[in-house]
């Protein structure tokens, strides 16, 4: 799993260039465990902006809500944005860290707040029940491919029919854009890749690469997001 602080779109707050630590209890099968999540965010009283990722902004503003399960939920700002809107969301992560900010900063809006579930798993070993979600989003879930095809083949598995499965990520090139990330290219994927991973007969696929700017460190870089929209059918 991938941590520099600037790896993803809502970063603002934080210098972490990422821990080595592998140490405690573990569910994960990965060096990534809760401790190592934990200590990521007790670094810092908040290592986001606070702000939803645009991705998810703009994908899902126009649909109906129903429920939603954000995958890695972080400290929140997905899980309230689309609590906002009336969905009832499952906010899963593996770091209780998060999960306790992710609640306290859900707390200012009572109404919105008592639709969000903050549930601690660990992804790698639990599935969310199937075509259990109208909307499942996945942002910034950066883990090497043996880790993330099982993990996105399981969330696709829990899309209702007719509800969306968003798969957003680092592109690849982003390795060459001067922004601060990780030299683990196996961490990184394309939409295209991940839609390998549907049937196109159950799903209608919508896979790109989107462009935004990124301050680093006081310099605008050009970045890529990769971007899977994905709408079951059957
Ligand atoms: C890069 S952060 C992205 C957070 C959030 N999606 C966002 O965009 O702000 C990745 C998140 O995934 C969580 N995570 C990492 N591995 C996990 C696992 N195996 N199970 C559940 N959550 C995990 C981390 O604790 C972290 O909050």
């Amino acid at each position: 799993m991938m941590t520099s602080h600037d790896h993803h779109t809502h970063e603002a707050h934080s210098t972490h260039q990422g821990h080595g630590a592998n140490e405690g209890h573990q569910d994960s099968t990965t060096e990534y465990d809760q401790t190592y999540w934990d200590t990521f965010y007790d670094e810092r009283p908040a290592i986001w902006s606070g702000q939803p990722n645009p991705q998810l902004v703009t994908e899902t503003a126009g649909l109906t809500p129903g429920t939603a399960l954000d995958v890695g939920s972080g400290e929140g700002a997905d899980a309230i944005w689309l609590a906002r809107r009336g969905w009832k969301v499952t906010a899963v992560d593996i770091s209780q860290v998060a999960l306790t900010r992710g609640a306290a900063n859900a707390a200012a809006d009572e109404e919105s707040a008592a639709l969000i579930t903050w549930t601690r798993q660990d992804l790698l070993q639990w599935a969310p029940p199937e075509s259990s979600f109208d909307l499942i989003s996945a942002q910034f879930m950066h883990l090497p491919k043996t880790e993330r095809e099982p993990l996105f083949t399981r969330l696709a598995a829990a899309v209702t029919p007719g509800g969306t499965l968003l798969v957003v990520g680092h592109h690849p090139s982003d390795m060459e854009s001067g922004a601060h990330r990780p030299p683990r290219l196996d961490l990184f994927y394309t939409a295209e890749e991940i839609a390998l991973l549907l049937d196109p007969e159950r799903w209608d696929l919508v896979t790109e690469s989107r462009q935004r700017t990124q301050d680093h460190d006081g310099e605008t870089v050009t970045i890529h997001d990769a971007v899977l929209r994905a709408r079951r059918v059957s």
